[in-house]
Parts: C-alpha cells; structure tokens; sequence
C-alpha cells in the first residue's frame, strides 16, 4: 500500500511555510490549551492552517479569496473518484466542444505562431506581450483580427481566463480548459463549487504559468534590453504551454483524494486582519501571525488565482497614468497590505499586539528572511527582528526569539537565545501575557 502524502504544497506560494511545519506547528500547539483554537491570521497557501487543524481547531484567515479555497480543501478534503473525475472532464470537453469552433481564428494564429516560435521568435513573443483581449489592439494584424472575432464569443461563454489571460500567461489552449473546467464545476461568483474542486483548479493554474516562481506579478519577458527575443526564453514559455490543464487537474483531484482529512475543524474567513482581531472571542486560545514583511503586494503576485477562487469578472487595473491595461493585467481592484507599506506597518503589527494583550493570548510570529520579491529582485524587510522585538515589549511580559530549522522540532521555553542568528535563519518571534 502506498503511504498517504502527510501534506501537499497547493500552489506554488511565495513564503509559504510547507518547509517548516514541524517547528511551527509544535511551538504554537504547545501554547495552546487544549479545547481552545488556533488563529492563524496570514493562512496564504494553507498548509499552516493545515498541520494545526491536526492538533486544535483553526480560524484561518486571510484577505485573499483563494487562501479560504486552499485552506478548506487542505483541511477537509473530498475524495472524487474516478467516475465522478470522468464525468467533469466530459462536462469540460463538452464545453469545449461547443466553444473551441467560435474561436477557431484565435487558435489557429496560436498554433501557427507556436509552431515557429524558435526558428520566428518575434510574432510569438508579440503574442505572449499583446495577446489579451482586455485590449483588441495589436502589432500583428492577424493576431487583431482573430482577437476581434473571439472576443464577443468568450464573452458569451464567459470566458473570463481565456478573455483576460490567454496569450500571456497561459497559451489561449490551456486558457480554455481552465475556462472549461471552472464551467465543468459550476462555479461562479454567486454560486462557488465545493473547495476541493475550485483547489484542483488553483493547483492547475499555478503549474501551467510559465513565468520563474510561478506567480502572476508579470508575463514572462521575452525581450531582452535591446529588444531581442531571448531563445531560452522563448522555449521555455513554449515548454509551458504544452501542459495540458485537464490532465494536470485530475492529477490535483487524485491528490486530494489520497489526504486524510486534518481530524479538528478549520474554519475558513476571507478578511481583513484587524476585522477578526476586533471580534475575537475565548474560544481562541493563541494567535499565529506569518504576515508579508516586504513591499510586495501578495494581491499583485496572485491575482489570477483571486480571480479563479472569485469566479468573477476581475475588470483590469491600467498602467499608472495611461489608458492601456497594466502589463501584469492586474485586477481592477486589489488589496494593498498595510505590512507592505512602509508608513503603515508599524500600526499594523501594533494592532496584532494591542489584540493579543487584551486577549491575554500568546502571539507566534513567522519572521522569514525569505519569501518576498523573486530571486531576480530579493526584497528587503519593512521591519527588523530588533524592531519587531522592542515594539512587542511593549505590550508584552516576555518576548524571545527563536530561530528554526526545517523540518527541526522546537519547544519555545521562555530562554532567550542568546547566540548571533545566522543572518539567514527563519525564525519565530513568541510573546507571551
Ligand atoms: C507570508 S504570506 C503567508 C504564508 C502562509 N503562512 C503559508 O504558509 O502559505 C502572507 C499572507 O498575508 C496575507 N495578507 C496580507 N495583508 C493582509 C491583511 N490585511 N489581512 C489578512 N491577510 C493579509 C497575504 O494575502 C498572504 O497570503
């Protein structure tokens, strides 16, 4: 018998902690009574939200829609078995069947252009920078005209990643599954499928992107300074695209089905932080806080993702003082954390501190120096492990550090650690009542 995967990684996730489960999850359970929940305030990808609901009951929260999605699914998976997975993939070809003919211009311009990609780089990398129909403008003539004849048809089938996202971050082939996958599973704005569903679709999308890191900050740039097409580039944008989301959806489905459930219930809450902290009751026994620590907004990096968890029509934010859509075609509205906004961050940690000491709740805070910006362009912190430490002094009796290994176990006892952190150590920041 093969054995039961103890976690999944859901999407690709900036900071993620799925590294360090072990140490967190042991230092948090151990502060909290039994009988009493676990607040997790930054759930993002889910996995914390997970490991704790193996030991206590969680509130997972988050102000992005998808972390609730990843978060019920990891918590409370459903198992689909194969006749039910068949049946949403006939749902989806069925979709497609219907669709893929109104827009047979746009596939074939995307076949024909893929095909040369390497040895005629230049329309290929046209289609990856022009190739959303949030505008019908574009360098290539064919590539206008085929734009122009789809778009009234993807809007009638509401299409909305093929509208807004195919050509640039997905092929616009890959687009439609992704459309037709979320047709399959019924899921809309007003009526969302169940989470396991809408997950395996996240999982999906987040493996079929082609950029580094697999977030949706920006399309992959082709071009480099002089506006040459880059080879390597090129192929492995091309790589990406011969991905197909049905296959990669089952997959997920399959995942899912071999997770136990976590055992203790999770419930889920898409807000804002200082919204729960305002209502927090004695049900919850400690919080735990993995906030962004750096001026990258999660809500510009995932954006793709909030608009499939939403099923919405996300509208498209403009480039700053233009009337072309931002090149990352980013939402039109998107949150921006007060953790990544210099002038604001200090209020926001104090707002967790001033919660917890009126709580008289024992605080665990994930500092990563890890997690923010992308290897091309590492992030700096907003605030400091010394400045994080003396402003919670004030609030709190004792505050200590407490640097941690992957997969290490840790019991935070109340010594303070004395030696140099190694400049790179992950660590946790606990305040105690
Ligand atoms: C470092 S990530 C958390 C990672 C998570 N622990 C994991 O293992 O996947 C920070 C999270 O904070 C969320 N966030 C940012 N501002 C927020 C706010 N004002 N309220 C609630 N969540 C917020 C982001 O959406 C992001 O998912």
């Amino acid at each position: 018998m093969t054995e039961k995967p103890a976690t999944l990684r859901p999407i690709h996730y900036l900071g993620n902690k799925a590294k360090f489960l072990s140490p967190i999850v042991s230092g948090v359970v151990e502060l909290t009574p039994s009988g009493r929940s676990i607040l997790d305030l930054f759930a993002g990808s889910g996995v914390v939200s997970r490991e704790f609901a193996r030991h206590r009951p969680v509130v997972s929260v988050d102000i992005q829609a998808y972390s609730a999605t990843l978060a019920g699914a990891l918590c409370a998976p459903r198992a689909y078995g194969r006749s039910t997975r068949q049946r949403i993939a006939a749902r989806a070809r069925e979709w497609l069947d219907d669709v893929t003919p109104k827009v047979a211009d746009l596939l074939e311009y995307e076949a024909a252009v893929s095909k040369s990609a390497l040895s005629a780089p230049e329309r290929f990398a046209r289609l990856v920078e022009e190739g959303s129909l949030t505008s019908l403008v574009a360098t290539d003539e064919d590539l206008a005209r085929a734009k122009m004849s789809a778009e009234p048809q993807l809007a009638s089938a509401r299409a909305m990643l093929t509208s807004y996202y195919g050509g640039v971050y997905f092929s616009y082939a890959q687009a439609l599954e992704l459309d037709a996958l979320l047709a399959a599973i019924r899921h809309q704005h007003e009526a969302p499928a169940e989470a396991t569903l809408v997950a395996a679709v996240l999982g999906t999308a987040s493996d079929l992107v082609s950029t580094v890191g697999s977030h949706f900050a920006q399309p992959s740039r082709l071009r480099d300074k002089s506006g040459a097409v880059k080879a390597t580039v090129a192929a492995r944008v091309l790589r990406a695209r011969s991905n197909s989301a049905l296959e990669l959806f089952d997959r997920w489905l399959q995942r899912y089905a071999s997770l136990d459930p976590a055992g203790y219930p999770c419930t889920t809450t898409t807000a804002d932080f200082r919204a729960v902290l305002d209502t927090l009751d004695a049900s919850v026994g400690a919080i735990y806080a993995d906030p962004p620590y750096t001026r990258d907004h999660y809500s510009r990096f995932y954006h793709v993702l909030e608009t499939i968890a939403l099923g919405d029509d996300p509208g498209v934010s403009l480039a700053p003082g233009t009337s072309v859509p931002s090149r990352g075609l980013y939402r039109a509205q998107r949150h921006q954390s007060p953790f990544s906004i210099r002038s604001e961050v200090v209020g926001a940690f104090d707002s967790i501190f001033v919660a917890a000491k009126r709580q008289r709740l024992p605080l665990v805070l994930s500092y990563s120096p890890q997690g923010g910006g992308t290897k091309a362009r590492p992030e700096t912190r907003l605030m400091t492990i010394e400045g994080l430490v003396n402003r919670a002094e004030g609030f709190f009796t004792s505050v200590t550090v407490h640097p941690i290994a992957a997969s290490s176990h840790s019991r935070l006892n109340r010594t303070e650690y004395n030696g140099e952190l190694p400049a790179h150590a992950e660590v946790l920041i606990v305040a105690r009542p």
